[in-house]
C-alpha cells in the first residue's frame, strides 16, 4: 500500500484502534480515527492521549494534525481505501453474538462506503462473524473487500508490540487477502495467512491459552496457601534452571476486558463444553474470594482494608472487568471499611495512597504498579501480595 492510501479505523480513539492508527501513520499511511466519543476525539487532535500507553504520546504529538485526525463525522468513511473496524461485535449476556446489532452496525459503515474499498474486522469476534458480515454484504450486492485481522496486542505494550509480532490476516476472496496482506506489510513483514474461521478460533485460542496459564498458576497458589505453605518457595525451586517450567505464569488477577469475555466466547462456541475455560473462570474469578476467606479469622468486620491498584493490571489505567472492583466489593459486605487508591485510574471514590496506607490494618496489592515497588509497611498492618511483589516486606 503506497502512502497516499488513506485509512479510516473505526472506534478509532480506544485501546485497539489508537495505537494501530498511530503506527500506520508513523509508516506513510492518511489515517482518520473515527469514534462516537467526542470528547477522546477532541484530546487526541490536541495530541493528547486518552490513555496510558508506553511511547504513544511522543508518536501522536509526531503525526496528529499531519497524516492522523479524529473525527465524529461518518462522512469520512467516503474518503477511505481501507476501513478497519475495532468495535466489539454485538454479544448478548451469554456472549452469544446478536446478528440484528452485528448487521446494523455494518449496514451503518456500508451506508458511507465507496465501492471496492477494504473493510478489515480488528476486533475478537465470535466465530463465524466474519461470514456473517461477508454474506450479508454480498447479498446487498456491494463490492467490499472483507478481511479479518485479529488484534494480538497486549495494553501498554502496544506499539512494540504491533511491529514485532505476525499479523494474522483472513479473507474468503485472494483479492481481499491480498489487499489487507498489503495493509499490513506497511507494520510488518510477516504476514501469516488463513482461512476467516480458523483465524477467528486462532484469536481465541490466544486468549483463551493465557487464561488458562493464569489459572493453572492461580490454582496451584491456591493450593498451596490452603495447605499454609510458601507459594513462591515452590515457585521459585522449579523454575530455577529448568527450562520446562519456564511457561509457568505467576499468579495474580487475570481480569481485564478480554480474557473472560473471549474464553467465554468460545466455552459458547463449544456448546458450553470447553470445560477448561469453565474451570480457568472459576479459578481466576475465586481468587478475590479467596483472599478474603483467608482474612475473615483475623475479624473484618473490625478492620479497615486498603486496596493498592484497582487497574486491571500493574502499570495500566484501565480499570475495565478489574477483579479488585469485585474484591473491593466482596470486602464491603464484610470490613469496617474499605480504602482504594490507584494513582492512574480516574475514579472519584479513590483515596490518596499515604490516607490509604495510613488508615488500614490490612493492606491488599491489587494491581502491582512499579510506583509500589519500594514502599514500606509498618509491623502493625498485614500485608497481601497474591504476585510476591513486595518479597520478603510481607
Ligand atoms: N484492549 C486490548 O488489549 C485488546 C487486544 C486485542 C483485541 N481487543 C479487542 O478489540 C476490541 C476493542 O477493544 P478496545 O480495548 O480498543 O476497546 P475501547 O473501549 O478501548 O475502544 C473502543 C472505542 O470504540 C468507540 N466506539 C464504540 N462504538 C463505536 C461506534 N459504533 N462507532 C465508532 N466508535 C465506536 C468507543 O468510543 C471507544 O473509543 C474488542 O473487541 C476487544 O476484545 C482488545
Amino acid at each position: 500500500m503506497s502512502s497516499e492510501h488513506r485509512v479510516v479505523i473505526v472506534g478509532g480513539c480506544g485501546h485497539v484502534g489508537l495505537p494501530l492508527g498511530l503506527v500506520l501513520a508513523s509508516r506513510g499511511a492518511h489515517v482518520t480515527l473515527l469514534d462516537i466519543d467526542s470528547v477522546k476525539v477532541e484530546k487526541v487532535n490536541r495530541g493528547l492521549m486518552p490513555f496510558k500507553e508506553e511511547g504513544a504520546p511522543e508518536l501522536l504529538r509526531s503525526v496528529v494534525g499531519t497524516r492522523l485526525d479524529a473525527t465524529t463525522d461518518q462522512a469520512t468513511l467516503r474518503e477511505a481505501d481501507a476501513v478497519i473496524t475495532v468495535v466489539g461485535t454485538p454479544v448478548d449476556r451469554h456472549l452469544n453474538p446478536t446478528v440484528h446489532e452485528l448487521y446494523k452496525n455494518v449496514d451503518g459503515l456500508l451506508k458511507h462506503m465507496k465501492e471496492g474499498t477494504l473493510l478489515v474486522l480488528r476486533s475478537t469476534v465470535y466465530p463465524g462473524v466474519t461470514k456473517l458480515v461477508y454474506d450479508h454484504i454480498l447479498r446487498q450486492g456491494r463490492k467490499i473487500y472483507i478481511a479479518f485481522c485479529p488484534e494480538r496486542i497486549a495494553e501498554g505494550r502496544a506499539l512494540e508490540e504491533l511491529v514485532e509480532l505476525p499479523q494474522i490476516v483472513a479473507a474468503f476472496e485472494p483479492a481481499a487477502m491480498e489487499r489487507a496482506s498489503q495493509l499490513f506489510s506497511l507494520i510488518t513483514p510477516r504476514i501469516i495467512e488463513l482461512p476467516p474461521l480458523e483465524a477467528e478460533l486462532a484469536k481465541l485460542f490466544t486468549n483463551s491459552w493465557r487464561y488458562l496459564n493464569f489459572a493453572v498458576s492461580n490454582q496451584f497458589y491456591l493450593l498451596a496457601e490452603s495447605y499454609s505453605l510458601n507459594f513462591y518457595r515452590i515457585y521459585e525451586a522449579v523454575t530455577k534452571d529448568y527450562p520446562r517450567m519456564q511457561s509457568f505464569a505467576r499468579p495474580g488477577f487475570a481480569a481485564g476486558p478480554c480474557l473472560l469475555k473471549d474464553t467465554l466466547q468460545l466455552a459458547a462456541f463449544s456448546g458450553n463444553s470447553f470445560f477448561m475455560g469453565h474451570a480457568a473462570m472459576l479459578i481466576n474469578e475465586g481468587l478475590p474470594n479467596f483472599i478474603v476467606s483467608r482474612l475473615r479469622p483475623l475479624g473484618l468486620s473490625e478492620r479497615r482494608v486498603a486496596i493498592l491498584g484497582m487497574a486491571f493490571k500493574g502499570d495500566s489505567d484501565d480499570s475495565r472487568d478489574s477483579l479488585s472492583y469485585k474484591l473491593r466489593n466482596l470486602l464491603e459486605v464484610e470490613a469496617r471499611e474499605v480504602l482504594c487508591t490507584d494513582p492512574y485510574v480516574m475514579d472519584s471514590s479513590l483515596l490518596p495512597l499515604e490516607e490509604s496506607m495510613k488508615r488500614a490494618d490490612i493492606i491488599i496489592l491489587g494491581a502491582p504498579h512499579s510506583v509500589y515497588r519500594n514502599l514500606t509497611f509498618g509491623t502493625d498492618k498485614t500485608v497481601i501480595d497474591v504476585w510476591n511483589f513486595w518479597k520478603g516486606k510481607q
